[in-house]
């Protein structure tokens, strides 16, 4: 306390000085692990509730204060007459001076507003406006999507008249941050890495963290991590401020949690102009053909209601391009329907017409961009459970309140939206569509916040939503589309009535609606905490269990990320006294070891970071570098498994396939792939790859992604840099695999796009195990049994040498069996003991 009072002291003195803190922090400075200090402490400090207040206060005379002495200050932005006069249109316009004062006399504040009402694009404009970025801080805005990091940074930048220098983005792989950067947009996970650099993150003014409703983990730990951040800030005369954004009015997890924020912060509400939305529930609610009832609906909207864009909730990529390209067959662009639903022939007049006057949708618009934790896309094309298929019936009327009538020789303009697509595709979704044609966005769930696309009119809503489960027990993960809840439903359907009255198509009952959960639960509680608590740890915060999670992960799930680590010689060893009961194990807080800290330092899972300390205590970095990268990067391989347009295309596209899958096949029979497996098909084509130059022909002729292959690039940059700026740990003994590996019951497969699968390894170790018809490992290597006694001593039982008939006597080998074409394994991953003298 005595310590607070000082610290309270010195910053009025600075504050009188003047002197924005730089002295008044030079006392903390010589102790870079206070502040997490503080945290841990935090839980001790109940009974000093009263002096803290008294400090409060103390600070919020100080802050008001500096306000008053701070003149009043406008920045002007230069704007286009039209863009100042759409965001004139905009709900949240009518707020600002609402918010901008709350902001001003709070450190955090939480604003809810409908998706569309303005909040990210213009609450950044407000601050930049009222001086947030002129006295060298930076405004920051967290996104858990990198598709709206950029896009938005683009959209602020393009509405404020200011290069992408000023108004800036930084995802993981890429931005275009400069010296100048007033506005940065970026993924929620950068951020988090800046607070390790920077517990203070002294370099920005106020932070926003946008779409807080999502849930996401990064975001919900920023919340927790600058709920501390920002009254420290403060008490050191460093003024910070916090905005949380928003889309639905379900803030109570942040704003009523007590170990958050002992003051509630003020909630301000963006009444957004929201015209009505009927809602349409089918009579029946389709099993699995979805696809196909969304395809169905969207004919008959098109063919017979009056003009007004159409958006399509599906729930992954594939399913989208599939959908797109039924549209797109259904409805060639042509002046009139001759009839519908199969591929037509169309007259001559109609060709001629479609050649000269509508524009070709780009049907490449697959791309690569890796995805952050926490978008729903990043399996794409594993698990294509498309599942269209029943016949059309055409027959079928529209429902029966629609008076109007649609003209039907209107064109329709198809375009597909989702995380992976490339920004310039993305961007298309939101320029008008070609004269007379009606806009048909068939999008998963990025558009159902994160992005608002302007004329939309119907909305058909699948009522589903791809989302990664992980298992507990066996640690295996898997992609599972899964009902949407009730409050997503209602975000869906409100994006018919941004522009007029609208309509929204649930592809479901009322009464299934009725199950839904009311709110999607929060990430956190659905994946394993890892990465988190080593990121944590690294912060110095030794007892998770205390910190202020908005909602806490079960304390099941932070024990097993702690033993994780633990094994991997991330954290020090607990000390073993006695029986420990669940809860006590669970507040040990074990603290983080050299390598641990060494591991922190690489921006990816625990588990690859462990394999880059082992790459660099064994000399062979670049080559561990090259293959984490890779295997970071979900797929390096052409998928040819995607939509075309024409015939000819067609034909294309079905030849450049076989051509990929033996190109896949080449790759994988070269050199130590054929006996190691996985990681070396990918060390050999990245390898050959940046050999041959690393140029789009080459990867074009070898069936390699060549966006994929820059990635890869990108990140072994990033990785070789963290590599040098972290201390090297010398000393520590390794192992290879952890303890803590779950026991898996069930028989796994290698996948097929292996390069083992059909090849019988005794022992293996796997990237991952994904469900999907099957539980498939991806990213094997096969793992010679000599290798075992040396790397894992402590799995092996070594007997003496009459004891055992044989050198070698593996149990494991007795439970690989053969079943029909599939490699089938049964599969302990506690490894059994193995008998050698
Ligand atoms: O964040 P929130 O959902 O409240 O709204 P926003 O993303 O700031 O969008 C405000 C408006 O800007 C919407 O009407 C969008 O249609 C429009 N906008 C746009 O026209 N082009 C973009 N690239 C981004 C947004
Ligand atoms: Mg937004």
């Amino acid at each position: 306390d005595d310590k607070d009072e000082e610290r309270s002291e010195k910053s009025e003195t600075s504050e009188e000085d003047d002197d924005e803190g730089s002295d008044s922090s030079e006392e903390e400075e010589e102790n870079p692990t206070e502040e997490p200090q503080l945290l841990r402490e935090e839980a001790k400090q109940k009974e000093t509730d009263v002096e803290e207040e008294k400090n409060d206060k103390d600070v919020k005379e100080e802050m008001h204060k500096k306000e008053d002495c701070k003149p009043a200050v406008f920045i002007p932005v230069d704007r286009l007459p039209e863009i100042q006069e759409a965001r004139l249109r905009l709900p949240i316009l009518a707020e600002e001076q609402v918010i901008m004062e709350a902001v001003r006399e709070k450190e955090c504040v939480v604003l809810c507003g409908e998706t569309g009402s303005g909040k990210t694009t213009q609450v950044p404009q407000f601050l930049y406006e009222a001086g947030y970025a002129s006295s060298g801080g930076i405004i920051g805005v967290t996104e858990p999507r990198r598709v709206a990091a950029i896009s938005m940074s683009h959209r602020v930048a393009t509405e404020m008249n200011l290069p992408s220098g000023v108004v800036s983005y930084q995802i993981r792989y890429e931005g275009n941050v400069t010296e100048n950067t007033k506005i940065k947009f970026m993924t929620d996970g950068v951020l988090l890495k800046e607070i390790q650099k920077d517990f203070l993150l002294q370099k920005y003014s106020v932070v926003i963290i946008d779409e807080a409703h999502e849930r996401s983990v990064y975001t919900d730990i920023l919340i927790g991590l600058l709920s501390r951040i920002v009254p420290l800030r403060n008490k050191k005369g460093l003024p910070m401020k916090l905005i949380i954004m928003s889309a639905t009015l379900r803030v109570e997890d942040f704003t009523e949690n007590k170990r958050l924020f002992r003051t509630p912060p003020p909630v301000i509400k963006v009444e957004a102009r929201q015209f009505a939305v009927t809602v349409h529930f089918n009579k029946r609610t389709p099993v699995d053909n979805y696809t196909g009832e969304a395809f169905r609906k969207i004919c008959k909207i098109h063919r017979m209601l009056p003009p007004g864009g159409i958006l399509v909730f599906l729930t992954g990529q594939a399913e989208v391009h599939s959908v797109c390209r039924r549209l797109r067959k259904a409805f060639p662009y042509r002046p009139h329907r001759e009839h519908t639903g199969t591929q037509t022939h169309l007259s001559k007049r109609a060709k001629k017409k479609k050649n000269m006057s509508l524009p070709r949708i780009n049907l490449d618009s697959y791309s690569a961009l890796p995805v952050d934790e926490g978008d729903e896309d990043r399996q794409a094309g594993i698990d294509d459970n498309d599942n269209e298929g029943s016949d059309l019936e055409l027959g079928d009327h529209p429902d029966s309140d629609h008076e109007e009538k649609a003209d039907p020789s209107i064109p329709l303009y198809v375009l597909p939206l989702y995380s992976l697509l490339a920004p310039e595709q993305q961007a298309k979704v939101f320029s008008p569509p070609p004269t007379g044609a009606r806009l048909c966005v068939v999008a998963t769930n990025v558009a159902e916040t994160s992005l608002t696309i302007p004329g939309i009119k119907y909305v058909v809503d699948c009522g589903r939503v791809k989302k990664r489960f992980y298992d507990r027990v066996t640690g295996v993960s898997s992609f599972k589309v899964t009902w949407i809840s009730q409050a997503s439903a209602n975000q869906r359907a409100g994006r018919a009535g941004r522009t007029e009255p609208g309509h929204c198509y649930r592809l479901y009952s009322s009464a299934v609606f009725g199950d839904f959960s009311l709110f999607s639960e929060a990430e956190i509680t659905r994946r394993p905490v890892d990465d988190l608590v080593l990121q944590m740890k690294d912060l110095n915060i030794e007892k998770v269990v205390n910190f202020p999670f908005p909602t806490p992960p079960s304390s099941e799930v932070l024990i097993s990320a702690e033993q994780l680590l633990i094994s991997l010689g991330a954290l020090e060893e607990p000390p073993r006294r006695g029986r420990l009961g669940e809860m006590e194990r669970a507040r040990l807080s074990c603290p983080i070891t050299p390598l641990g800290r060494a591991m922190a330092a690489f921006p990816v899972a625990p588990r690859y970071a462990k394999m880059l300390a082992l790459g660099r205590q064994q000399g062979c970095m670049p080559y561990i570098i090259t293959i984490v990268a890779a295997m970071t990067v979900r797929e390096i391989f052409e998928d040819y498994d995607r939509p075309a347009g024409s015939e000819e295309e067609n034909t294309k596209m079905a030849g450049k396939k076989a051509r990929c899958v033996q190109m896949r096949r080449l790759w994988a029979g070269q050199g130590q792939s054929v006996q190691l497996g996985d990681l070396m098909v990918l060390l050999g084509a990245v390898g050959a790859c940046e050999f041959a130059g690393c140029t789009h022909q080459f990867c074009e002729e070898n069936g390699l992604r060549y966006k994929a292959m820059l990635e890869i690039r990108r990140l072994r940059g990033q990785l070789t840099n963290a590599d040098g700026s972290s201390d090297s740990v010398s000393g520590a003994v390794f192992t290879f695999a952890s303890d803590s590996t779950p026991l898996l019951d069930d028989p796994v497969f290698i996948h097929p796009s292996s390069a083992l699968h059909k090849t019988l390894p005794e022992f293996v170790v796997y990237q991952e195990i994904m469900e999907t018809t099957k539980m498939y490992m991806r990213g094997v290597c096969a793992v010679q049994a000599e290798w075992i006694p040396k790397l894992l001593p402590q799995y092996c039982h070594f007997s003496a040498p009459e004891e055992s008939p044989a050198p070698w006597f593996c149990p494991l080998s007795g439970r690989v069996k053969c079943h029909q074409q599939s490699t089938f394994y049964r599969v302990s991953w506690k490894l059994p003991a193995i008998e050698m003298d």
